[in-house]
């Protein structure tokens, strides 16, 4: 019972750091299967996504681009060639907007 107590307590520390709407939207969409904020599981922690193109032009289209329809090869060295599925139209072109919005800000 105590470590579930503490489980929860350090789940909503990582949670609080981030925006709780926007984590929902990830979590209900199905993304946390693979992804985390800070830390790569499937695929890479959507900070260092953001490190990587942040202030990039042309960024955001890509990467809502890469959300819808799927693909491959970014992010070989980490995550030894897994695919990034495809979530259009299974998620809404405005949640995967949302969505990288948010990855872009962390
Ligand atoms: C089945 C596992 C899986 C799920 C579920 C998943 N992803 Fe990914 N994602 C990956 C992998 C693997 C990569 C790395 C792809 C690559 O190397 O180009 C990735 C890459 C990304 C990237 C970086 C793309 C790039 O080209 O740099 C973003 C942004 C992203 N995912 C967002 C999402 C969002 C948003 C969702 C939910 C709608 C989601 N992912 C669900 C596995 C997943």
């Amino acid at each position: 019972m105590k470590s579930v107590l503490l489980l929860f307590g350090a789940m909503s520390l990582v949670i609080s750091s981030a925006s709780f709407a926007d984590m929902d939207l990830a979590k209900k969409s199905g993304c946390l299967a693979c992804h985390s904020i800070d830390k790569k599981v499937v695929g890479p922690g959507w900070k260092d996504v953001a490190a990587k193109y942040k202030g990039t032009a042309g960024s955001k289209d890509l990467l809502i681009s890469k959300v819808s329809k799927g693909g491959k090869g970014n992010w070989a060295s980490m995550t030894g060639g897994a695919p990034m599925p495809p979530y259009s139209p299974r998620v809404s072109d405005e949640n995967i907007e949302k969505l990288v919005d948010f990855i872009l800000t962390l």
